[in-house]
């Protein structure tokens, strides 16, 4: 009885992702294309059902129209998977409310511009939808119902290597363990800020690590909440340090929780504005953050590791780096590119602290601003910024004696003030003015006229 009710159930619920989403007018009817689960919450629990994993197919030839997949579609010949491409899979995380997650096709279509290629979503959603203590208890159970179809895909001629997940917060864990159960065959992994709480301090086999897959990345965007602050790949970006995403602070117009969802899926944002291949988003090796932001790393030699679908981030060493930490700062709005510039200042000896702004600016632009802290003990300071321009089209440099009444630093005589690409590029010399002095209240302006050659 219970059984037969429940079998009409799940057909019913079946049929209802058969939504019709033909809107043009010009269009047919697409009465066929798939969508996540949107049964409530409610209705879930009344059916008692278990994790209700369910697949959606996208290929460059449905770009539009998801069709559901499962192992019966690979026998039909109507499927658009063709098991000679590559396959992506997009494994969401946590859903507080149940919800779908909003940017499963805008990441598809993204994949899809760059690689032909059969782009698989994972629909966890009734699983990732209690307290996330339980939710964490289901990640495991998500990777093994995964690791079913991946067999089936494997039985119809897809190579291991073939896949590529990418995984979303605790998604990223759900591709690790994915990982783990095909003992790091498969392909490549991409972890969107991987969850942080309860996976930090976890074993490598309960969380992403570089041993998943043959290539194993993530961006980090959140590490001081929602995401994990230690690497967990072969190659870790750390976005701003990993934290405080320009454009994410707290403020009129988001809320903190607003402030740390827009941290936490800044990762993945951005791995979509990369796709798109506007402009390269590289990270520059180095032992922290604080030491990236003085300008103690020394690039790479040849091209730094770039976020995308290069193969390996474009590491072409061997054996690939374990947990190397790389840092990149970024603008606040798609594309998110910035140009690194190392600030050099030297300034005669201080009797007190002082403060010092320094802004950069190029027309059409919002301006960079950055305050240095200035101290007695010494004379020579390094930072670098990330302005949205190359050096060559900055227009002019200001730096404001913002120090407070307190620290009582009238007059600032800077020896010099140099500006230059970080890591250093081929010819490009710094630009420097020397023998400046700044007043409190009076900002020094200085213009440069210069061309860009080699961009
Ligand atoms: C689920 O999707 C169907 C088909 O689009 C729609 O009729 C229904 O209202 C949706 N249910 C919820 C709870 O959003
Ligand atoms: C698939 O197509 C082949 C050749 O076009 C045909 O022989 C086969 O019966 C089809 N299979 C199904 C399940 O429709
Ligand atoms: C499947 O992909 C291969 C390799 O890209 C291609 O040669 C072939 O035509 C594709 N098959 C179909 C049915 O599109
Ligand atoms: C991709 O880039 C194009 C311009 O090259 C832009 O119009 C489009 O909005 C971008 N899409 C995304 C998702 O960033």
């Amino acid at each position: 009885m219970g059984w037969k009710l429940k079998t009409v159930q799940t057909i019913l619920s079946i049929l209802a992702f058969y939504v019709t989403s033909a809107v043009g007018e010009d269009e047919q009817p697409r009465s066929e294309c798939a969508d996540f689960n949107n049964k409530t919450w409610l209705e879930y629990h009344q059916q008692g059902s278990k994790l209700q994993v369910q697949y959606l197919l996208l290929t460059r030839k449905n770009t539009d129209c998801a069709s559901l997949f499962s192992q019966e579609s690979l026998s039909n010949n109507a499927s658009y998977f063709n098991s000679s491409q590559p396959t992506k899979i997009i494994v969401h995380g946590y859903r507080a409310l149940g919800s779908k997650p909003s940017w499963v096709k805008q990441l598809a279509q993204a994949l899809l511009q760059v690689q032909d290629a059969n782009v698989v979503v994972v629909d966890w959603v009734y699983g990732a939808s209690y307290a996330y203590n339980l939710v964490v208890e289901n990640y495991k159970e998500v990777a093994v119902q995964i690791s079913v179809l991946i067999n089936q895909l494997q039985n119809h001629g897809c190579k291991l290597e073939s896949f590529h997940f990418i995984g979303v917060s605790l998604g990223a864990h759900v591709s690790g363990f994915v990982g783990t159960l095909f003992k790091g065959e498969i392909g490549r992994i991409t972890g969107l800020d991987p969850a942080g709480p309860m996976f930090k301090g976890a074993d490598k086999y309960d969380r992403l690590d570089p041993s998943d897959a043959l290539f194993v990345e993530a961006i980090h965007t959140d590490s001081d909440y929602f995401g994990i602050s230690i690497p967990v790949g072969h190659a870790d970006f750390f976005l701003n340090g990993g934290m405080d995403q320009a454009g994410c602070s707290h403020s009129r117009f988001l809320s903190i929780y607003g402030s740390v969802i827009c941290n936490h899926m800044r990762a993945l944002h951005l791995y979509i504005s990369a796709l798109n291949g506007t402009c390269p988003l590289s990270g520059i090796p180095c032992s922290s953050y604080e030491d990236f932001l003085k300008g103690r790393c020394l690039g790479c030699p040849g091209r730094c590791p770039r976020i995308g679908l290069l193969e390996n981030s474009g590491i072409t060493v061997s054996p690939l780096p374990q947990l190397e930490k790389l840092f990149l700062l970024t603008t606040s709005a798609p594309p998110f590119c910035a140009h690194h510039i190392l600030v050099q200042l030297e300034v005669s000896p201080l009797d007190k602290s002082a403060e010092v702004q320094v802004i950069l600016r190029t027309e059409g632009l919002p301006r960079t601003e950055q305050k240095l802290r200035l101290k007695s003990d010494s004379t020579v300071y390094k930072r670098v910024i990330g302005h949205p321009v190359p050096l060559c089209e900055i227009d002019s440099i200001q730096l404001k004696n913002t120090g407070a009444r307190f620290y009582r630093q009238g007059d600032i005589h800077f020896v010099s003030v140099c500006i230059s690409e970080f890591p250093s590029v081929g010819e490009v010399e710094p630009l420097c003015v020397k023998k400046i002095d700044v007043r409190r209240g009076a900002p020094w302006n200085h213009d440069f006229v210069q061309l860009c050659w080699n961009y």
